[in-house]
């Protein structure tokens, strides 16, 4: 680490990207630049901002401050503290290299550089005695790395359950209350500005499982990158599916489950999950994020609020970068990776859940008793069977609505796999989790 001497003197800030949320922090820097002074005990001086285009409008945002060249900026000898928001694999992961070979410490929003390579970044930054914080990483403002990494630290994490996607929210939460189908609302939260014009990462759950290969390795002192992630979207969630978990008293979430296997290794997931009205994330309305933790001593924790925007994530940044400043003034490191627990990652076919099936059948004698055997014959147990006489139209068709018990998912696959086959049963037979046991 770099040494840091008088108490007037500036820690030096560099910002790489000055987009909706960059360009936040800055102004932030600025206009509360007293007051940062004197919670860290220094003043914070931003003394440049890497960005891809210097014509662009800036306002509040000095020109001189502005630089193309990131590369010279992060490998600058003064530089104290490097904010990351550029997002993507590179330049941000070479960038950070060089700014904590350089001896700086890196506050980062970036999950998917650290769901993907965070190990080698957090090697970087212990070998150099240098700070790598990333609140802002997984839902926005809410502070949940903090809690995991410090606060949670001395207790034993059982789960970690979260709606950590805004955009995916919105759209369930549109197509529960007005009853839109998934292209309608997806349109409209891209007329709104909430999905953006290629929705594929959010809506096929890419950002939702980098956040929670980030909250898993937290949880459980373990590496879990996002390959590890079993990672489903929720571009084949119908209305036929919202209305079956109204039936069933639950709302569909697009749910980040991380949790530990009955032996011992890390289940993570990221699928369209019916949950339970009664259960606290069902309640979580539009683009809101929320993180429900269980844990053996402190119990069940929720943690809610905006998960994306310019100022809430600037929020995080900012408490971050106040942060990694008063280690410096210190002379002192936050807490780095703890992976020492290694565990191991449960196979997606291991993992298990509660699950709903729901599948036309003919309205026939013994129909019902040759699905359940189906199911009987893999082991899978049946908590509750509904069935809706016709189909609309068929009049010699039912709809079976099949909710399980706890079940390993490979299971639940050769069930269906075995249903499929079945004279009686019709195609398009559809499988969503159920949180709960
Ligand atoms: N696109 C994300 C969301 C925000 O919709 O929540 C950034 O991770």
């Amino acid at each position: 680490m770099k040494d840091v001497i008088a108490t007037s003197t500036p820690l030096k800030v560099a910002l790489l990207g000055c987009g909706v949320v960059g360009s936040q922090v800055a102004r932030i820097l600025i206009t509360q630049a007293d007051e940062l002074r004197a919670r860290i005990g220094r003043p914070l001086e931003l003394v440049g901002i890497a960005v891809r285009d210097l014509a662009k409008d800036r306002p509040g945002i000095d020109r001189a401050l502005l630089t193309t060249d990131g590369e010279e900026l992060v490998q600058r000898a003064d530089v104290d503290l490097v904010i990351e928001l550029l997002g993507g694999i590179e330049p941000a992961r070479s960038l950070i290299l060089a700014a904590i070979g350089a001896g700086a410490s890196v506050i980062t929003a970036n999950k998917a550089l650290l769901a993907s390579d965070g190990g080698s970044i957090y090697a970087a930054a212990a070998e150099q005695g240098v700070d790598v914080y990333y609140e802002a990483a997984v839902a926005g403002a809410i502070p949940i790395i903090r809690p995991l990494r410090e606060s949670l630290v001395g207790d034993e994490v059982l789960a970690v359950k979260g709606i950590v996607n805004g955009t995916t929210n919105f759209i369930l939460d549109k197509m529960h209350t007005a009853g839109e189908s998934f292209p309608d609302v997806l349109a409209e939260a891209q007329a709104l500005g909430y999905a953006e014009a290629d929705p594929t990462a959010d809506v096929e759950g890419h950002d939702a499982a980098a956040k929670a290969a980030i909250l898993a390795s937290l949880a459980f002192h373990s590496r879990v990158r996002l390959s590890d992630v079993d990672r489903e979207g929720i571009t084949g969630v119908t209305l036929a599916d919202i209305e079956a978990a109204r039936e069933m008293g639950c709302v569909i979430k697009l749910l980040a489950d991380c949790s530990l296997s009955p032996d011992g290794s890390i289940a993570v997931g990221v699928h369209p999950t019916m949950v339970p009205l009664s259960h606290p994330l069902a309640s979580i309305p539009g683009a809101y994020n929320a993180v429900f933790i269980e844990s053996r001593y402190a119990g069940r924790l929720m943690f809610m609020g905006p998960g994306a925007g310019g100022s809430p994530t600037a929020s995080a940044v900012l408490g971050d970068l106040v942060t990694a400043a008063r280690n410096r003034v210190r002379g002192a490191i936050g807490p780095g990776e703890s992976a020492y627990s290694a565990r191991g990652i449960t196979p997606s076919g291991e993992a298990r859940s509660r699950y709903y099936v729901s599948l036309l059948v003919e309205d026939e004698p013994g129909v019902l008793a040759k699905v359940a055997a189906c199911f009987a014959a893999h082991g899978v147990s049946l908590q509750a069977v509904r069935q809706d006489a016709g189909d609309g139209g068929a009049g010699d068709r039912a709809r079976l609505g099949v909710r399980t018990h706890t079940a390993r998912d490979a299971d639940v696959r050769a069930t269906l796999a075995e249903l499929e086959q079945l004279p009686e049963v019709g195609p398009g037979i559809t499988v969503m989790r159920v949180e709960g046991r």
